[in-house]
């Protein structure tokens, strides 16, 4: 595969804002909803993962030679926001905040999958393999968060509709 071995470099820099955009939005969870014990625990453990990984691609940048260089444009992000509609409740935008971030770390997962499978750089294959598995665990964590607080919302209601009785 040329292509990803001629932009190696390209591809190591929209990686690392990848991780680091993840820790940021695991920050503003935290942030947002700092109620949801379960959620900020989570939250907490992502951090320090995504920003381990982000150390890791600055690592590989610099063995070699480049930079970290500017943050490009993501489509695919800025289109993913806007399928999601505005308004409603604030657990309902908790709730849709939750599945976009399951989005990009199942598409992080997938193009991580495609790397480790087309990369010649055997030590660059072995390592997106590593983190393949890594995205694939964060994408069904999301999941589980928010099925979660779905449950925990529904009993909730249960318990408010029978003190009412
Ligand atoms: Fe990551
Ligand atoms: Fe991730």
């Amino acid at each position: 595969m040329d292509i990803v071995e001629k932009n190696i470099e390209e591809i190591l820099v929209d990686h690392a804002y990848c991780e680091q955009k993840a820790a940021s939005t695991a920050i503003s969870f935290i942030i947002g909803y700092p109620e949801k014990t379960e959620l900020v625990q989570a939250m907490i453990d992502l951090v320090a993962e995504e920003m381990s990984h982000f150390k890791m691609v600055h690592y590989l940048l610099i063995e070699r030679g480049f930079a970290l260089g500017r943050e490009r444009k993501d489509e695919y992000v800025n289109r993913l926001m806007q399928f999601f509609p505005k308004g409603g409740s604030r657990e309902d935008h908790l709730v849709h905040k939750l599945l976009y971030a399951a989005l990009i770390e199942a598409r992080s997962c997938e193009r991580f999958r495609l790397l480790s499978e087309k990369l010649e750089d055997k030590q660059l294959a072995r390592f997106y393999k590593k983190l393949m598995i890594s995205e694939a665990n964060h994408y069904t964590m999301f999941f589980t968060v928010c099925a979660y607080l779905r449950r925990t919302r529904k009993n909730r209601s249960k318990m408010e509709s029978s003190t009412r009785l």
